[in-house]
């Protein structure tokens, strides 16, 4: 991999492997029961120029439970931008403060300029429709973890991926990730208009995946894997397309979807945030509670796999574990009120 996290396309199988071992051994960390202080005196940029919860507090996050400290800037109208200052200016001055950087911002291909001007280390933490990276690595490691839990593999498998598949840019670097492995059959399911870009279902099949289109949830997915659903981008739309766009309740992954469509060990993934207002027709929250749905499980494995990234970028990976002390506090035995629920039922989750 490159001095950057810039796109899957600077990865390879190899070092997806190496990152998902690496993250493995942070979990006890992740998880509040080891510290570790092999990042300290280091202190992260963690620039974010669109909205953001996950991405920002999990990197955020990530590199504090390494020792490491951070300093941010959120939005537009608090940095210098706003002014006029170039990308370019902007991440060299930055450089000279910080040794990573982190950075969202709305213009695809803007982290990769703005990483073109430093070397210090920077990851893409989604730019506009284009890619967002270490979700795509979070989601993979999740699927893996699930997979492990109920006795499932990867090759072969059967992923369906709906929702805004034009702008999703989670959805973007996961198939470009998948392409990294043995051939699967994935079927993409999205409103018209809002399909995959082609060259990516084109690079999947070359990858030997079996790849099919859909325009409807309204058919029999009982041998799905994984549904991974996700937002529609509105504030990717144009005006004109924001006016003539509404997305029917076929398209809603609900309760009733899985139960009558899907089958009892199908998975139900997200990147989040969720749109939970009413006729928004996102993942329904009436799936809360049922140990099918992952992405609680998805949105904590999103620390140990950013601190695996920062390791590795950082040349940490062999030493972080040396020296591990246990937490001098008494953290919860479960994170969620529901998560209690996953100890029992059909898909046996452990603690
Ligand atoms: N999944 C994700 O990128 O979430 P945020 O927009 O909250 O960072």
């Amino acid at each position: 991999m490159s001095a950057h996290l810039l796109s899957v396309d600077n990865l390879s199988r190899d070092y997806v492997d190496h990152l998902f071992h690496v993250a493995r051994r942070m979990e006890p960390i992740a998880q509040r029961q080891k510290i570790t202080r092999v990042l300290e005196g280091a202190v992260l940029g963690n620039l974010f120029f669109e909205a953001s919860t996950r991405t920002r507090m999990s990197f955020h996050s990530a590199f504090s439970r390494l020792g490491g400290s951070v300093c941010d800037t959120t939005g537009f109208t608090f940095s210098s931008m706003a002014k006029g200052e170039s990308l370019y200016d902007t991440s060299r001055v930055i450089s000279g403060y910080v040794d990573a950087i982190v950075m969202r911002h709305p213009d695809l291909g803007s982290v990769a300029e703005f990483a073109a001007a430093t070397h210090v280390p920077v990851i893409n933490g989604g730019d506009g429709p284009g890619e967002h990276p270490s979700q795509a690595l979070l989601d993979l490691y999740t699927i893996n973890k699930e997979f492990e839990r109920i006795g499932k593999a990867l090759p072969g498998a059967h992923l369906l991926l709906t929702g805004d598949l034009k702008y999703g840019r989670t959805v973007h670097s996961l198939l470009k990730l998948l392409a990294l492995y043995p051939p699967m059959q994935i079927t993409l399911v999205s409103p018209p208009g809002l399909e995959m870009p082609f060259e990516l279902i084109d690079r999947a099949e070359n990858a030997g995946h079996r790849v099919q289109q859909r325009d409807t949830l309204q058919a029999d997915y009982s041998d799905v894997d994984v549904v991974y659903a996700t937002r529609i981008q509105k504030e990717r739309f144009t005006q004109e397309m924001v006016e003539g766009f509404s997305l029917s309740s076929d398209f809603s992954v609900d309760r009733a979807f899985l139960d009558q469509r899907c089958s009892t060990h199908t998975i139900a993934m997200h990147p989040l945030p969720r749109d939970s207002r009413p006729g928004a027709n996102d993942l329904n929250v009436d799936l809360n509670g049922d140990p099918r749905l992952a992405i609680f499980r998805q949105t904590d494995n999103g620390i140990p796999v950013r601190m695996a990234i920062f390791a590795t970028l950082m040349g940490v990976e062999d030493t972080f574990d040396r020296g591990l002390r246990d937490v001098g506090w008494k953290p919860p035995h479960q994170v969620g009120v529901d998560d209690a629920l996953l100890t029992s039922g059909p898909h046996g989750q452990k603690g």
